[in-house]
């Protein structure tokens, strides 16, 4: 198995130039994370796992995964972290602004055409990019298994639908939070421990990780103890991101540029990665 191609690559016509796109709707997910959806004028198709540039006149550019459903390309779907100038900006569009987008980019997922059983392991916004291979998944109705990780209960993405996802034939779901409160009933602690536990085939089964960099390296550890080979393991790794089209540099990590031999990786390869301080 390897990260799946990019097809999106050849559909920019120039890479280097946005395409103005007007916000349909904002949905406010959590206390600093929100969601986008995005009406481009033509359909814009990507793999689950690849990410746009995303420019705010004023403010800049960051890279950002598409949390939308790969088959719905006539909508642009992304999640969005508050935690900086940027992505502050982004917080504060309404519905009826226009953004700068340029993509896709990079390597995607591993595709859920090609895996008899899909194991997704998430940690706080690390849901967002692994959400269109989710829906991928269950279009397909490959057997899934999500394990999903939260600081707190407020801080679960998507929660909704991970019940809904929960409820349906061939889903296995975990949710755990680190810290719960009065109202939370479910899993605490790290959710790459209920990695062994929740029964996936190794035989069968891709695992695509993602979240901070500890917890992609404690669930790549799991996940080769539940018996996945570190070829069927992949993970996303993030690094600063100017270009995206392999010319600046900015995410070079050892003999890699992310934004085009990544974001996703396949573990052989990212285990030493990760090791490598950004530039
Ligand atoms: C391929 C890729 C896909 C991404 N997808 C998403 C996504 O779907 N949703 C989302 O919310 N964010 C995503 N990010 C992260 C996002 O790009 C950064 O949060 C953003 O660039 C921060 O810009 P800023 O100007 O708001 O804050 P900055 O001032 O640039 O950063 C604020 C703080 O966040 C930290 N930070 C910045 N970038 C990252 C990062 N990549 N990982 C961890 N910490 C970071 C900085 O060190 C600093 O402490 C992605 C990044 C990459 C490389
Ligand atoms: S972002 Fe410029 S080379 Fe990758």
């Amino acid at each position: 198995v390897t990260a799946a191609a990019v097809p999106g690559a050849l559909q920019v016509l120039d890479p280097r130039r946005p395409s103005p796109l007007r916000v349909e709707r904002v949905l406010h997910e959590t206390r600093d994370t929100f969601t986008l959806e995005l009406l481009p004028a033509a359909p814009w198709p990507f793999e689950p796992g690849q990410f746009n540039m995303v420019y705010v006149p004023g403010y800049g550019e960051v890279p950002i995964s598409i949390s939308g459903d790969p088959n719905e390309p006539q909508k642009l779907i992304h999640t969005i972290r508050a935690v900086g100038p940027v992505t502050r900006a982004l917080e504060r569009i309404v519905a009826g602004d226009w953004l700068l987008l340029r993509g896709p980019f990079g390597t995607g997922w591993p595709r859920a055409e090609d895996s008899e059983t899909v194991v997704v392991v998430a940690g706080g916004i690390g849901l967002a990019p692994l959400r269109p291979l989710i829906y991928a998944a269950l279009a397909l109705r490959r057997q899934l298994f999500i394990l999903y990780g939260a600081r707190s209960p407020a801080d679960i993405l998507f929660g909704e639908q991970l019940q809904a996802w929960s409820a349906q034939a061939g889903v296995h779901c975990v949710v755990s939070v680190d810290q719960g409160d009065a109202t939370w009933h479910g899993n605490t602690g790290v959710v790459t421990k209920h990695i062994a536990h929740v029964g996936f085939d190794p035989a069968h089964a891709v695992a695509s990780v993602c979240g901070p960099e500890v917890m992609m390296r404690y669930a790549a550890r799991e996940l080769a103890r539940a018996g996945l080979p570190e070829t069927r393991i992949f993970v996303s790794l993030e690094r600063n991101m100017k270009c995206a089209v392999g010319h600046c540099g900015h995410c070079q990590l050892g003999p890699h540029l992310l934004c085009r031999t990544g974001p996703v990786v396949d573990y052989t390869h990212a285990a030493k990665l990760m090791t490598i301080r950004e530039l």
